[in-house]
């Protein structure tokens, strides 16, 4: 694996699954390959998650983690080539992914979208740059339009927590307050593409995701209807694409309540966290024993260092 940016990077999941499920039994067994190594991890956004378990899973595969807030701590990017820089930019990304390869064996990026420019957002304007000028492997700690990295931790949540071969599994929108981007649902939809799973996506009218990203996947607007029978219920918000970034609607009725809960067969809870209480799901659901978001949580490790581990392979 060259870079991890989108679950297109992915060419087997059960392979990487079973690495990911590998790194989780013997966290250390792995230790030489990181040796000397550097990771630099890039935050142009908050992260708690993110932020914690990937550099866990650098230490572990041997290697030297460092981080750096880049929006408040470095000089502000340019990203347009042949400007004239007379604004609030100091540095053109072109030095800085050059700069900041010499000084690492493998670069992670968090940039979130600007929810306002669709064109740029789906261009993943600031990890695309990198990738383009940096000589080293780049990784998506979320970008844009992707979370890939949760994406892996989410499947080997599943598949660890299923009970049947072809578990039923659904992608809930729930409402917020705030407008929030489609990464963590994109790429939640793309590797449950991949997936031996029966897989449904529900949301009220006005809150498509990217019709390339939900081709030939069932969407119901009906909640109630898709969580009947349901293994896993994954509930996220995000705002409107096709009236891009904006919030159309916060029907409290969305929130996932017990009530909703006993209409699945069992069903476990997940959501990528951070999560508003009672805004996407209620106390009663994320406190009980069907809320698997913890052990999900979790596996971010595992999933930051299969792909830290498959990139340090091929570079080998
Ligand atoms: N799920 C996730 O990416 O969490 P953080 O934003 O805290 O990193």
């Amino acid at each position: 694996m060259k870079n991890f940016t989108s679950v297109d990077d992915i060419q087997d999941l059960k392979g990487l699954v079973a690495l990911a499920k590998a790194v989780k039994a013997a966290p250390y067994a792995n230790q030489q390959l990181g040796k000397n190594k550097t990771l630099g991890l890039l935050f142009f956004n908050p992260s708690l998650r993110t932020r914690l378990s990937t550099q866990k899973a650098a230490l572990n595969l041997g290697m030297h983690p460092i981080v750096m807030n880049l929006n408040t701590e470095g000089w502000t990017l340019e990203f347009e080539d042949g400007v004239v820089m007379d604004g609030a930019a100091s540095e053109h990304i072109k030095e800085a992914a050059q700069v900041v390869s010499q000084y690492c064996d493998v670069i992670a990026i968090r940039s979130f979208p600007t929810l306002t420019d669709k064109e740029k957002d789906e261009e993943e304007y600031v990890i695309s740059a990198f990738k383009k000028y940096a000589s080293v492997p780049v990784i998506s700690l979320e970008g844009s339009t992707e979370h890939p990295l949760q994406a892996v931790a989410d499947a080997l949540t599943i598949e660890e927590f299923k009970t049947k071969e072809r578990p039923k599994v659904v992608l809930t929108w729930a409402p917020h307050p705030k407008a929030l981007p489609h990464a963590v649902p994109n790429s939640f939809v793309k590797v449950m593409k991949k997936a031996d799973v029966d897989f449904i996506i529900t949301h009220p009218e006005g809150y498509e995701l990217n019709p390339e990203f939900t081709a030939g996947v069932t969407i119901t607007h009906n909640q109630d209807e898709a969580f009947k029978d349901a293994d896993f219920i994954y509930a996220k918000n995000w705002s409107s694409y096709i009236d891009y970034g904006k919030i159309t609607s916060k029907d409290p009725s969305w929130t996932v309540t017990p009530e909703k809960m006993a209409l699945t067969d069992n069903g476990k809870f997940m959501h990528c966290l951070p999560v508003r209480r009672n805004m996407i799901v209620a106390d009663a659901v994320l406190d009980s024993d069907s809320s698997i978001v913890i052990p999900q949580s979790n596996n971010r490790t595992w999933s930051a260092q299969a792909i830290l581990t498959k990139i340090l392979e091929n570079a080998e």
